[in-house]
């Protein structure tokens, strides 16, 4: 079992919870994942691994409470504990010193996994620019500790409550328009959010990565439940990501799966709240 430590409800139903892991902690890099269980009868619910501290052996996660598994999960208070906790899952993201800026992109709950890649990367001598969207003020988050490790954050929100009004997309260009030399973007939010932002950088020719969290099952390549194809190659995300070339997925046919599963989420979370 393992323990919730914290929680907190950083904005309606978005969620934050340290789970105490050492197992997991202590192997944690940043763009990795971990697959969740709360109890026996619990689906598998796949984070993405938004902070952790080897010290401590203590995981962040940070999750919307939008389906009966999300829900079943928010229910939950400090003390309690979960039945599994695996990971850390799927490949690392890759920190290296680049000839040029980082920029990470976090849309909505996409924030929390940027942010130990903004550390990392940081950390690895790179100057760091972190452009955070949310729909409106109330419900950015990780602000402050994003602050912490970067060189500058850019806020976009979709009313203009604060910051830049408009899309993260906008933000991206307002950097080039200035004349930053970007050289990585890493983009993680919604499926939309990141397929807009590769459509505006392929023409400008900035490599981008983005961290694809679809169905998963098992999380260890076995059930394919996670493919996706990028290029003309059938990828499993869960094994060979979660992330990839942004400019080499096929997020049509992503979003397609999405919605399949949306449907039966669905009907599960009519289900849990009868
Ligand atoms: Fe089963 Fe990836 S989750 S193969």
């Amino acid at each position: 079992m393992f323990k919730i430590l914290r929680k907190e409800e950083w904005s309606p139903n978005v969620y934050a919870m340290d789970i105490e892991a050492p197992r997991v902690a202590k192997k944690a890099q940043a763009g990795q994942f971990i697959v969740l269980r709360v109890n026996e009868e619990g689906e598998r619910i796949p984070l993405t691994i938004a902070d952790f501290d080897r010290e401590t052996g203590r995981i962040l996660i940070v999750f919307q409470a939008i389906g009966a598994s999300t829900m079943e999960l928010a229910a939950l208070e400090a003390g309690d504990s979960i039945l599994d906790f695996v990971g850390p899952l799927g490949r690392p993201s890759e920190i290296a010193k680049l000839d040029g800026t980082m920029v990470v992109v976090g849309g909505g709950i996409g924030v929390a996994p940027t942010y130990p890649i903004a550390r990392a990367m940081k950390e690895a001598g790179n100057k760091v620019i972190a452009i955070m969207g949310a729909k409106t003020k109330d419900i950015l988050i990780m602000e402050d500790e994003m602050k912490a490790v970067t060189d500058e954050v850019l806020v976009t929100t979709d009313d203009g409550s604060y910051g830049i009004k408009g899309f993260v997309t906008n933000a991206v260009q307002a950097l080039v328009d200035r004349g930053e030399k970007i050289a990585q973007i890493t983009a993680i939010g919604p499926v939309i959010m990141m397929k807009s932002v590769a459509d505006a950088t392929r023409d400008l020719g900035i490599h981008t990565v983005v961290s694809l969290n679809p169905i998963m099952v098992d999380g260890t390549g076995m059930c394919g439940g996670c493919r996706v194809t990028i290029g003309d190659e059938t990828k499993f995300a869960c094994v060979d990501g979660p992330e990839f070339d942004g400019h080499l997925v096929d997020f049509k046919g992503l979003m397609s799966r999405q919605r399949m599963y949306r449907d039966k989420e669905a009907v599960e979370k009519d289900h849990v709240c009868h």
